[in-house]
């Protein structure tokens, strides 16, 4: 007899999980359970409620921060992989480390797809308000065509950012309310009429503002921001005649430039030149290319480019610096300043040979402020790190090192989500949800600031040892 299980629309998180682990622990076959959603037709089979259960179950939370994303997935057989595969864990506990497993890679695939929907919905929601700005609590609606469910999962976000507004996210399938500092979730609806208000016309002009011509990869602009979700985008509409007129602006941009570079460009220029050539393969150029294109957050207006990672594109480690130095920036490449030199020796000493590593940063643009003649670096912020966050888990994926280095609090608040300072966490390995291990040392530019010799000598003695474990763990050899 096989059992129909029907998820709600509206929590099916706890709905998938409840019911997972009723059948489980009444040791139900996943051939013997038929999942759907309430939009799946229902079929002849028997209908029967979960089974029910008090028992706990202990899974990896790896697998239980998957099923958290991937039950939000469009596929219909979403659910019945997810049980499948909680199903084969209960004998081989292994399982999440067999990267070559088909059932687990498609769980992989429908979590990025998930994460991805989720920022876009993040990046490309517009309000428009209702009720007049006067209200005690302005209130604002928006429609929304995400490519999954992500609705639920993501008006937390919503919540936290317009916590002082009510709003109304409209979507086809869920609808979420968030009035008086609660959220509530209803179903979803048709598009309905919304005024065009005020902030149309804030959006197109701060689009107009941040869009450089000289930096025009339409391509790229296409993957960053599809094509589908232009219709709901005030500042869409800007996009034709901007892409037109970029040649004759960055025409016009050059008459107005000055004619000779500063000499300090010239005199890094020619030490660059005696470096060696980056090592680059597979899919790089498009990743590349997208990179270079970034205008997520304001740091591309007033570096001289984006610095993307460098090195093999199978490299078993990776190494993450915090973003690229004052010669990064004019050379486009990473670690190839001041900080760059010192860990070439340190390298050298661990026997890591760093052409075979992927040598990237958390942040692709160079953050300063300019005094003098010198441009000043400044730490990036909380936000400027999780906006640059989208291309460092892009470089993981395609890169897909065995062991990863974090270089700095920003390169492991980027990859752990945790900003401490690194003084405690150095020497730690901290697992990431895909199984990565993690090694947390200090940054070299933190050893150059170090006055006093002895304490230089000892930090670089720990970060040579964090780099020969993140480089045996690499190697796969155990440590
Ligand atoms: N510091 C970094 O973190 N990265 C670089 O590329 C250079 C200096």
């Amino acid at each position: 007899m096989t059992i129909r299980m029907t998820m709600p629309m509206i929590g099916t998180a706890q709905a998938w999980r409840d019911a997972a682990r009723g059948l489980i622990n009444a040791n139900v076959a996943p051939c013997d359970v038929s999942w759907g959603d309430e939009t799946t037709p229902a079929g002849l089979w028997d209908s029967l409620p979960p089974p029910r259960t008090d028992k706990v179950l202990t899974v990896p939370k790896e697998f239980i921060s998957i099923a958290r994303s991937v039950v939000w997935h469009s596929d219909p057989s979403r659910f019945a992989l997810l049980y499948r595969v909680l199903w084969r864990l209960r004998d081989t506990p292994h399982l999440l480390s067999d990267r070559a497993d088909p059932e687990l890679a498609q769980l992989r695939r429908m979590e990025k797809n998930v994460h991805r929907c989720q920022h876009k919905m993040k990046a490309f929601v517009r309000f428009r308000e209702l009720g007049s700005p006067e209200d005690p609590r302005r209130s604002f609606a928006a429609w929304f065509e995400p490519s999954h469910f992500t609705v639920e999962p993501t008006a937390p976000f919503f919540a936290r950012r317009f916590g002082d507004m009510d709003w109304r996210i409209i979507t086809p399938s869920v609808t979420a309310s968030f009035v008086d500092g609660k959220i509530a979730f209803s179903a979803g609806q048709s598009k309905p009429p919304l005024p065009e208000d005020a902030s149309e016309q804030l959006w197109t002009t701060y689009f107009r503002n941040i869009f450089n011509p000289a930096r025009v990869k339409v391509k790229a602009m296409q993957s960053e921001m599809p094509k589908k979700y232009w219709k709901n985008m005030p500042e869409a509409a800007a996009i034709p005649d901007l892409i037109a007129s970029a040649p004759a602006r960055v025409r016009a941009m050059n008459e107005a430039a000055p004619t000779l570079p500063p000499l300090r460009v010239e005199k890094v220029q020619q030490q660059l030149a005696r470096l060696p050539e980056s090592v680059w393969s597979g899919d790089a150029d498009a990743l590349r290319a997208e990179i270079s294109a970034c205008t997520r957050c304001p740091l591309h207006c007033h570096a001289t480019q984006a610095v993307h990672g460098e090195g093999p594109m199978d490299a078993p480690l990776m190494i993450v610096g915090e973003q690229p130095g004052d010669t990064e920036d004019l050379a486009g490449r990473p670690f190839v300043g001041p900080a760059g030199k010192l860990f070439d020796e340190i390298c050298a000493k661990a026997d890591v040979d760093r052409s075979r590593a992927y040598v990237t940063n958390a942040v692709k643009h160079f953050k300063f402020i300019p005094r003098g003649k010198r441009r000043i670096h400044q730490q990036p912020s909380t936000t400027e790190i999780e906006q640059c966050k989208w291309w460092l888990d892009a470089e993981r994926t395609a890169v897909q090192p065995r062991a990863i280095i974090a270089l700095g609090a920003s390169a492991a608040q980027s990859l752990t989500g945790n900003g401490e300072g690194i003084g405690k966490r150095r020497g730690k390995v901290h697992l990431l949800d895909d199984g990565t291990p993690v090694v947390l040392s200090f940054h070299p530019s933190y050893l150059l600031r170090l006055r006093d010799p002895v304490a230089r000598q000892e930090a670089s003695e720990l970060l040579r040892l964090d780099l020969t474990r993140a480089h045996q763990l690499a190697q796969n050899i155990s440590v």
